[in-house]
């Protein structure tokens, strides 16, 4: 078993019966939701989920698991995502899969968030990994632009076929390759009072459990924040 696969099936532990669950994205949230649809179909838990990207909805819809919108459900009792980077004091950096924008909604709303991650995403302090940040696509040059800048080395990311990936809500992402966060609170802050920016990847203070995988097993890490 792979190390996404380990802490996909450990997260799922955390759901009971009755919940209402927030599906993540990526290739680790991939195995997490087979393991929600094993655990429906073969030990007949009875949970409604929301999803948080396309690609998360039609995987999910073509196992059978039950879904409801974001804007249907009450609430969410439990958001399992992934994660790209996370440092010791529990902050995180996502939005490597281009779902950021209903990552960050999801977990909002949800009462607890757990992300599964292998070791290699643990690290002393935010930054290594490019921080995605989403742009409505009118002006987005400007904000390109303010980013240069700044010095935040903006690139607009692109897809496969070398065109730019639009996002689930058809905006643009622009990663900042900014090699070191020292304060993802003001930059976090920065960020989301600039026109133009939809949403970034900095999911600052939303993280209840860690599960980290391991070759010699799951590590759980708890929030003392929580
Ligand atoms: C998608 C995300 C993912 O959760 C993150 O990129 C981790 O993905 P993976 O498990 O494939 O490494 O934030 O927007």
């Amino acid at each position: 078993m792979n190390l996404k696969q380990m802490v996909g099936i450990e997260s799922a532990k955390f759901i009971q019966d009755g919940m209402i669950v927030g599906l993540g994205t990526g290739s680790t949230a991939y195995y997490m939701v087979e393991e929600v649809a094993r655990r429906i179909h073969e030990e007949g838990l009875n949970i409604t989920c929301v999803t948080t990207s396309n690609a998360t909805e039609i995987h999910a819809r073509s196992l059978g698991i039950p879904l409801s919108t974001i804007d249907e459900v009450s609430h969410v009792d439990l958001t399992i995502d992934g994660a790209d980077e996370i440092s010791k004091d529990f902050q995180g950096i996502k939005g490597g899969g281009a779902a950021l924008l209903y990552e960050k909604i999801v977990a909002h709303y949800s009462k607890e968030v757990i992300w599964i991650v292998d070791s290699s995403k643990m690290v002393e302090t935010l930054g290594a990994f490019p921080l995605p940040v989403e742009v409505i696509r009118f002006g987005s040059q400007q904000v390109f632009k303010i980013f240069q800048e700044k010095g935040y080395n903006p690139v607009i990311r692109k897809n496969s076929d070398g065109e730019y990936l639009r996002t689930d809500s058809n905006n643009l992402i622009i990663d900042l390759h900014l090699e070191s966060i020292p304060n993802p609170e003001q930059l976090a802050d920065e960020l989301i009072h600039m026109v133009g920016v939809v949403e970034h990847g900095l999911f600052l203070n939303m993280v209840k459990h860690v599960i980290v995988g391991y070759e010699k097993g799951p590590i759980i890490l708890d929030n003392p924040k929580f």
